[in-house]
């Protein structure tokens, strides 16, 4: 029978292809060395129904049980990518990865988990996330929804509500950017801010200046500038910067955490380390395609491989990236996403003759895991424990999950990665497990290779081959009020104290 268990190539089942390959339920993985974000030590780790059950030196089992030899190599949660589009309707165009696709190219990078953004269906939030629940029924991995907030009502209020207390979402997206389309004006976005304080919710921005964008788009078509450098030219740093800056005073003003998705540029990332300074609670995501590439791929004459790589914000002049891989470093900046966003050259060439309408997003979710270890680790940027942390730890922590996810201790889900750091891995189209057909990633070739993906305590990744099962993945209630909200009412009554305080003259 053609079915659901059918129509990816990389799909196996014990019996033919409509049957659910076997699961394993009980797996000890020996000798690693396992690694959380504050410690790491050589042991064991056993797991068992999809939670890991212990976690200590010479766990002894019996021969019925399957057994990993990790021998040399990091035992390391699983990867969680706070920020993706799959099955997005965007731009006229549809992402051509679905939750299927884009989390089995996920599994096989070594990431467990991620977080999409849900789309309101006509502004309205409740006829987005049904949609969305809909989108996500096939999903072989863990994931979670953040949902963005497109225009303002009663209705809209009350199902943010609605969102945060019956359906697990604990995060909103404003977009500053895309005028006419997704782009809310300050009055929104304050609004916005205030019903996430009051819910325990964290507001999200899309950080650029929609209306100077737009202008700088009828600039770059009246100098005749219409291929994918226009994209760039079109929206330079200063205008990531300023929205930035804006979202992070106003977010400021009224108290309450933010954080910035997509931190492309050395403007973007000062105005999150000014704040950050000051004491204001922002967290700041660079992704990896901000980290690792430059713009120099936009001038490109092929038009089909130039737009491939136009995303907004825009990936930025060399030295940008080095910033922003030193800012993740230092903590200036937290964790790293993708924002996996995939479109095939058939539909980013909806753009020829006018860079406007090349539907905007690149590909990641497959590659992170791997880039941020070859880029900060194998290079000596960061330690072992900092990977965990900015791939999977931080992420868990601030969307309220941590240490069910996140962690490697007794109870948390068995989402596991094992990670030969003498192995090596290459990115190609010719052989990633997403349906998109190019790759910005092409030809990269690194050091460190995740060799195992156990997700839900079933092995989906080994010898370079992926078994998983739609359907298989769960959907993950992620709770208001994470640590990021711990004393923020303390603030506020500081605050309105001070409002009342006499004032203080000065005696001469
Ligand atoms: O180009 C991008 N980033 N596409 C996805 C939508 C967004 O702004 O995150
Ligand atoms: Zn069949
Ligand atoms: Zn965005
Ligand atoms: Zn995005």
């Amino acid at each position: 029978a053609s079915n659901e268990f059918c129509d990816a190539a990389f799909v196996y089942g014990d019996s033919g292809c409509n049957v659910p390959p076997s699961v394993s339920s009980k797996i000890l993985i020996k000798g690693g060395t396992v690694v959380n974000a504050h410690h790491k030590e050589v042991t064991d780790v056993y797991l068992e129904d999809g939670i890991i059950v212990a976690v200590q030196p010479n766990i002894k089992v019996g021969d019925d049980i399957k057994v990993i030899d990790a021998t040399g190599k990091f035992v390391m949660p699983g990867g969680i990518d706070p920020h993706t589009h799959l099955a997005m309707e965007f731009m006229g165009s549809e992402t051509i990865d679905d939750f299927f696709s884009g989390q089995a190219a996920a599994l096989a990078g070594g990431t467990t988990m991620h977080i999409d953004f849900v789309i309101p269906v006509n502004g309205s939030l409740s006829a987005g996330y049904e949609a969305y629940v809909e989108k996500a029924k096939r999903s072989c991995m863990d994931y979670g929804f953040h949902m963005a907030i497109t225009k303002w009502d009663e209705t809209v209020s009350e199902d943010m509500e609605i969102m945060v207390k019956e359906k697990g979402i604990n995060s909103f997206k404003f977009f500053l950017a895309y005028k006419g389309s997704f782009m809310v004006n300050d009055e929104l976005l304050m609004e916005g801010l205030k019903k996430c304080k009051s819910l325990g919710a964290l507001a999200m921005v899309h950080a650029e200046n929609g209306d100077a964008v737009f202008e700088g788009q009828k600039r770059m078509i009246k100098l005749g500038i219409t291929g994918p450098e226009g994209h760039a030219l079109s929206r330079p740093p200063v205008l990531e910067g300023e929205a930035t800056a804006r979202a992070i005073r106003l977010a400021g003003f009224v108290n309450t955490p933010l954080y910035v998705v997509h931190v492309m540029s050395i403007d973007a990332m000062e105005e999150i380390a000014r704040a950050r300074k000051s004491g204001q609670r922002v967290v700041g995501e660079p992704v990896v395609s901000g980290l690792v590439l430059n713009d120099s791929v936009l001038w490109d004459p092929d038009f089909h491989f130039a737009a491939s790589y136009v995303m907004s914000p825009p990936i930025r002049a060399a030295g940008h990236g080095t910033a922003l891989q030193g800012a993740l470093a230092m903590g200036l900046l937290q964790l790293v996403g993708t924002d996996h966003c995939t479109f095939n050259s058939t539909q980013k060439a909806l753009g020829i003759g006018d860079f406007r309408k090349i539907p905007n997003g690149v590909n990641g979710m497959e590659e992170r895991m791997h880039l941020v270890w070859d880029t900060m680790v194998a290079s000596g940027q960061i330690s072992v424990t900092d990977y965990v942390r900015i791939t999977s730890t931080e992420c868990a922590r601030i969307f309220n999950i941590y240490p069910r996810k996140g962690a490697i201790l007794v109870g948390s889900d068995a989402d596991i990665i094992i990670l030969n750091p003498n192995s090596s891995f290459e990115i190609s189209s010719k052989s990633h497990h997403y349906r998109t057909d190019t790759n910005v990633y092409e030809g990269w070739r690194g050091k460190g290779k995740v060799e195992v993906t156990i997700a839900g305590g079933r092995i989906v990744w080994e010898n370079d081959e992926l078994k998983v099962v739609p359907g298989a993945g769960k959907y993950i209630e992620m709770p208001p009020f994470s640590y990021l909200f711990d004393g923020i009412d303390k603030a506020d009554a500081k605050y309105l104290a001070s409002l009342r305080a006499p004032v203080k003259r000065s005696t001469t």
